[in-house]
């Protein structure tokens, strides 16, 4: 096969076979296709877009690009993706949940990507804690613990890896199609029997308009499905922040207070029990999604959930003690700041996205794919849509590695809300669920 000649028909809006589309994602793994072909086949995807069964195929061809896993369990292999967010920590409770429920969940997790957090960051600023670790070793933690929260190593579709840094520099990460083949092809290489989606569409998510949230959400539910995976997708709010915190360790307080409590964030837990009831009812573990809502609850409830997580933490190199000693474990930064509110009101509208760049800038994420992220930094206190605030109730604490970080955080932290007279309509946490 030639890559001129797939290149030219996706241009020409002629169909791909399946064997064409397998062709091109081996060449992508293999370097056979060039940079510039990989930037064209992109751009013409993009413009053109994929049918469903090109777009089923595509996927399928760059999952088996590399490793993919196979299980024979006494339970169901399930796992939850999320789009990402502003203080989106579900991955790290729901997981150690859902083993705790007889599940088992090989969660190969992402860095902060742009504006947003990622799941492998934030379980980092557990000092010790190491997510890159090899599919072997993937396989058997989760075998022993039900649950591990790892990277993508590099076995796992290395089409995908290639295609998207080659997105990332051609305008091209906006497609669907590709967005639904990179994000399904590395999950689906933990060889899963059942997924959950959560779609964040708002001013903090990558689709702020409903109709495209929809629209991803129907590609990714159709693709995963047409690859015999039990799939469902949720989509949810992301005018405001999950919690009331934004980085990393500081995510990770939150994480803790809901696995051991009494202090709970009420819409993380109700969004990590919603996410994980699908799961549970698509694995057979739960009669429908609110029956396993409720045993999601109990696990965290009876502390089943935190234990699990802290075998997790250990095996993967963090602190034996991190269940009972976490916060004397989390690193803490060494200038706090309150952030006033310019008038007295209430909360009308927050720019999450604008929040999520404030976290990066403070050191909390990445500019640069080589730059180091400062655990410790990002908000806290954050308040939410309809909160009343004033110069005794602030809009947020940052925490900054240096005085002038926390200045300009300050400053950015005010810009991103939006002060109104009266109580405005706060949105609901779960607008649809597909299926
Ligand atoms: N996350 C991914 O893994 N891939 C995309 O294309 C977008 C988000």
């Amino acid at each position: 096969m030639d890559a001129r000649v797939i290149i030219t028909k996706l241009r020409d809006e002629e169909h791909l076979s399946a064997e064409e589309l397998a062709w091109f994602a081996q060449g992508l793994a293999s370097g056979v296709v060039t940079d510039a072909q990989a930037g064209a086949f992109a751009m013409a995807a993009l413009l053109n877009g994929l049918v469903r069964d090109e777009r089923v195929a595509l996927t399928r061809a760059m999952r088996d690009s590399g490793q993919v896993l196979h299980w024979d369990m006494p339970g169901p292999v399930l796992d939850k993706h999320s789009t990402g967010g502003i203080g989106d920590c579900v991955s790290l409770v729901l997981a150690p949940a859902l083993a705790a429920c007889g599940a088992y969940v090989p969660m190969i997790s992402g860095r902060g990507l742009g504006h947003t957090g990622g799941t492998l960051d934030k379980l980092e600023a557990i000092p010790g804690y190491r997510g890159e670790v090899d599919t072997e070793r993937l396989s058997r933690i989760t075998r022993e613990l039900g649950c591990a929260i790892v990277g993508a190593s590099s076995d796992i579709a290395p089409a995908d890896k290639r295609l998207y840094a080659i997105r990332d520099v051609t305008g091209t990460v906006e497609s669907i199609d590709l967005i639904t083949a990179s994000i399904l092809s590395k999950k689906l290489a933990a060889g899963l029997e059942g997924l959950v989606l959560d779609v964040k569409v708002g001013s903090g998510a990558f689709m702020v308009e409903m109709e495209e949230a929809e629209e991803l959400a129907e590609a990714l539910v159709e693709t995963a499905q047409g690859l015999g995976c039990m799939t469902t997708a949720l989509i949810t709010d992301m005018n405001q922040p999950l919690i009331s915190s934004a980085g990393n360790a500081v995510e990770v307080i939150e994480v803790m207070e809901a696995l051991t409590g009494p202090q709970v964030s009420a819409p993380l837990w109700d969004l990590t029990c919603a996410l994980g009831g699908e799961l549970l009812a698509l694995g057979g573990l739960a009669a429908d999604a609110a029956d396993g809502a409720g045993r999601i609850g109990m696990a965290l409830q009876t502390g089943a959930a935190a234990e699990r997580f802290g075998r997790m933490v250990t095996e993967l190199g963090g602190p034996a003690d991190f269940i009972d000693r976490w916060r004397d474990r989390l690193p803490a930064a060494p200038v706090q700041r309150e952030v006033m509110p310019l008038a007295t009101g209430r909360v009308a509208a927050i720019d999450c996205h604008a929040l999520g760049l404030a976290v990066v800038d403070l050191g909390g994420g990445r500019k640069r794919e080589t730059d180091r992220v400062n655990p410790s930094v990002g908000l806290t206190g954050l308040a939410m849509l309809g909160d009343q605030v004033s110069p005794d109730l602030p809009l947020a604490v940052v925490h900054a590695a240096t005085p002038d970080q926390a200045d300009a955080a300050v400053a950015a932290v005010r810009a991103a809300y939006t002060i109104g007279p009266t109580a405005c309509a706060v949105p609901p946490l779960i607008y649809k669920r597909l299926r």
